[in-house]
């Protein structure tokens, strides 16, 4: 695997993606950007007709070879003889074999906080290396496995993390983990689990580990799963059953009801969408585009849905509304999937704005005495609860996303503003400067209480990642460092109350400094999701430029298409 170029190809659409620096090359001069922003096919094509134009057009010719000859040197031409030799997901990919296959290239950290955040990558890997290879998660206060899936989840889940902070022993490690040993015919992957969890995190994490390398393992490993994965879709209302046992293929809702969860059924689309495009087998994305649209065709309260789902029917149940658990994704893939589909497909972005629209007249309101703006709930028709999970806070980054593609709406980056500014607030207000799960706000501007109110039974926190990913799309969209110095802050809280002698754990209090009460579990999505958006906030240019890339609910970071 070549991986002496810095730039990317998108393999369902031929358009060459220019990283920052390319790009930044690519703009020098206006006259060649529209020529060398174009894929190699198309560079060609352009190359035969403009010999035959005036002298005008051939200086720009001579220019324009000039550069595409840097591109094509790259190009690595793979014809197999035979088809026959070939597995599966070997023939479907062929259609792309014209085309150059590299990875990206992540250089080493460039400041101390980059540092620190890799070194703390460090600490977690080696721990989980030690105690847990192979198996889900690690207990990092009693050193031992603990089974979900069955499929070495936090493997697959941080191997893109490891590949970004080039921590190449450790990514190798990963790789051949998951060439050799990644396999759903075991006895540990065969009981039901969430079909969701299992698209976000393993499935996500092996589609972005690939764009990143390029390397076929990944796409081999995603194809498998994802053809286990589209079981669940085979329903009558379109929409993918809540579990599913990979081993036996079997998918059915959970035990405890027919609903769905909105979120649920609403954040797989990326994913799928994605085995698509680089696999040119297009039933991953019918079935994806199925299910949106079962979501989309439905009417809703100013853009907001609740947060179940019929599995029968595919109409939204109850009336709980909530930007929280069970409905959060949902929101924020309507805004990702119309980037990822090249801003061409005006239903999502249409249902996201309403929806945001919705939350301004709904759920928008002002905690007493501080001014903090927050994200309540609706328990019913207009019956308003003041309480907002931690998990609301990545509506703070999603909505800058917004903001950074239509930017006359600028009301979309001021909510976003003041909503990190809270968040920011759950963490710095408590002694451990860490934020609990669930807050309450105080609406009586009267009282004496203080706006952020916490309860006895949310003081926990589960290393979770929705402020940090705020923080660094709020960084790199407004250039503004007091973000990286609140993610400084909250990364110091998180080195020295959650850290063990192996690994990190969740607390159960962030009350009492003296007794944080470890809970012995060390979360996938720290690795994949806090650590990484720790990096990439101290980072400082944006390594995912935002029109190139989107990252899943997990934080792994898929391509943009153009269409
Ligand atoms: C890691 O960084 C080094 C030094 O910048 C670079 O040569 C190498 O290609 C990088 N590795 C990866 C996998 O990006
Ligand atoms: C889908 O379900 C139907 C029955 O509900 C079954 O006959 C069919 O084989 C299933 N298709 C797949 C691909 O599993
Ligand atoms: C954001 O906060 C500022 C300062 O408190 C306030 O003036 C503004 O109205 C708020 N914007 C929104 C959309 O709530
Ligand atoms: C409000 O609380 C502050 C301290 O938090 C206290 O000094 C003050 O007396 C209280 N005022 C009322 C009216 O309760």
């Amino acid at each position: 695997m070549k991986k002496d170029t810095p730039f990317i190809i998108d393999f369902n659409n031929p358009v060459w993606l220019p990283t920052v620096d390319e790009l930044k090359h690519c703009t020098a001069l206006p006259l060649l950007e529209f020529f060398c922003c174009r894929s190699p096919r198309q560079q060609r094509t352009w190359i035969v007709s403009l010999s035959f134009l005036s002298i005008l057009s051939l200086l720009v010719y001579i220019g324009y070879s000039k550069h595409s000859s840097k591109f094509t040197q790259h190009i690595s031409f793979e014809y197999h003889p035979s088809e026959n030799n070939k597995e599966p997901w070997q023939q479907k990919q062929r259609r792309h074999e014209n085309q150059r296959i590299e990875g990206k290239v992540f250089a080493l950290p460039t400041n101390e906080r980059q540092i620190a955040v890799r070194d703390a990558m460090r600490h977690a890997w080696k721990a989980y290396r030690t105690y847990a290879w192979g198996f889900d998660e690690l207990e990092p206060i009693s050193k031992r496995p603990s089974v979900w899936f069955g499929l070495g989840l936090t493997i697959v889940d941080a191997i893109d993390t490891l590949y970004i902070m080039n921590m190449t022993q450790e990514y190798n490690q990963a790789r051949e983990w998951i060439e050799n040993y990644f396999n759903m015919d075991v006895n540990l992957v065969d009981k039901f689990n969430s079909h969701f969890e299992i698209t976000i995190r393993i499935l996500g994490g092996l589609l972005s580990i690939y764009h990143l390398t390029m390397d076929d393992v990944f796409m081999k490993r995603a194809v498998e799963l994802g053809d286990r994965l589209l079981l669940s879709f085979n329903t009558s209302s379109g929409l993918p059953l809540a579990e599913i046992n990979l081993k036996r293929k079997i998918a059915h809702t959970y035990g405890w009801t027919s609903d769905l969860t909105t979120a649920e059924v609403g954040t797989v689309q990326l994913e799928m969408r994605d085995l698509s495009r680089i696999t040119g087998d297009n039933k991953y994305e019918n079935a994806a585009d199925r299910s949106a649209a079962v979501l989309h065709d439905q009417a809703k309260n100013d853009g907001l849905v609740p947060i179940f789902v019929s599995s029968i029917t595919g109409q939204f149940s109850g009336e709980i509304i909530s930007l929280g658990a069970r409905g959060d994704s949902y929101y924020e893939y309507l805004l990702k999937q119309w980037l990822q589909t090249g801003r061409k497909r005006p239903n999502f972005w249409n249902d996201w704005i309403e929806s945001i629209d919705g939350v301004r007249k709904h759920l928008w309101r002002v905690a007493y005495s501080e001014n903090f703006y927050f994200v309540g709930e609706l328990l019913g028709i207009s019956v308003f609860s003041p309480k907002m999970d931690h998990l609301v806070c990545f509506l703070a980054g999603n909505m800058a996303l917004g903001w950074h593609f239509r930017r006359d709406l600028t009301y979309l980056l001021d909510m976003a503003k003041n909503l990190t500014a809270t968040c920011y607030e759950m963490y710095a207000q408590q002694p451990t400067g860490l934020s609990p799960e669930i807050v309450y706000f105080n609406l009586d501007a009267e009282s004496n209480k203080s706006a952020i109110l916490v309860e006895d039974n949310d003081v926990h926190n589960l290393l979770r990642p929705e402020l940090v990913e705020s923080l660094y799309y709020m960084y790199h969209l407004t250039g503004d460092k007091i973000y990286q110095d609140w993610g400084w802050q909250i990364f110091q809280s998180f080195e020295k109350y959650t850290r063990q002698n192996d690994g990190y754990s969740s607390i159960n209090d962030v009350r009492h400094v003296d007794d944080v009460q470890p809970r012995d579990k060390m979360e996938s999505y720290f690795l994949a999701e806090t650590l990484k958006y720790f990096y990439l906030l101290f980072h400082p240019t944006n390594l995912f430029p935002f029109h190139q890339w989107i990252f899943n609910t997990e934080a792994h970071p898929l391509p943009i298409y153009t269409n």
